[in-house]
């Protein structure tokens, strides 16, 4: 055999012998008993103040910048994960529900122009009735970005003149052409 030739042996060699397995480590299972504690116990008790994973308490007020930029991604989220069932304008005639699926109130209810921010995400956070939680489906930036998105397509229901700054006010009808 050339020298060289030996080489093709070296995987062979590798592969029989018995690799260590990984999780066979030494550690204590959930709920054994072990002495590295006091009490005893493998499981810890969870230190004060611990929040689990998206437990965090939410912002009351809208943690993200209102700009068009916001408004534009909540509206695009809107359009994924609430218009099927709320329609693209809020009423709550979206295509889903045509097709049978409870309807939603309308988000122009005055009810729901009064309720916090807050109760918005809590209700994608945790679901509401026949409406299911969209926690794992819509992550917390999303969330308030749809928040804003809602806030805008109320007050696109419900704005008066002097919402509107003034330079984007439509002139008004004199009768005269404009200058
Ligand atoms: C599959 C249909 C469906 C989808 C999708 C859906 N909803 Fe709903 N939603 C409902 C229904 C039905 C209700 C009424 C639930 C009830 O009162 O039993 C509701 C109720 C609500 C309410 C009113 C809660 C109240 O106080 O009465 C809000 C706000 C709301 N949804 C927001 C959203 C947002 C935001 C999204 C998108 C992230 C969304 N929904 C997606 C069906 C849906």
């Amino acid at each position: 055999m050339k020298y060289w030739s030996w080489w093709l042996l070296v995987p062979a060699l590798l592969c029989g012998c018995e690799q260590p397995d990984m999780a066979d480590q030494p550690r204590l299972e959930t709920y054994e008993t072990g002495a590295a504690f006091n009490d005893g116990l493998a499981a810890r008790p969870v230190p004060e103040g611990t929040v689990a994973r998206d437990q965090r308490p939410a912002a009351t007020e809208n943690p993200l910048p209102i700009n068009a930029e916001t408004l534009a991604h909540g509206r695009e989220q809107f359009d994924v994960f609430c218009a099927p069932c709320h329609g693209r304008n809020g009423r709550g005639q979206g295509v889903i529900v045509q097709r049978g699926f409870p309807a939603p109130p309308s988000l122009h209810r005055p009810r729901l122009r009064r309720a916090g921010d807050r109760h918005f995400y809590q209700v994608i956070r945790d679901g509401h009735g026949a409406m299911y939680a969209y926690a794992s489906r819509v992550p917390e930036d999303q969330r308030w970005a749809i928040i804003a998105y809602i806030r805008s397509l109320q007050l696109s229901r419900n704005a008066r003149l002097e919402d509107v700054p003034r330079d984007h006010r439509p002139l008004p009808d004199t009768g005269e052409d404009p200058p």
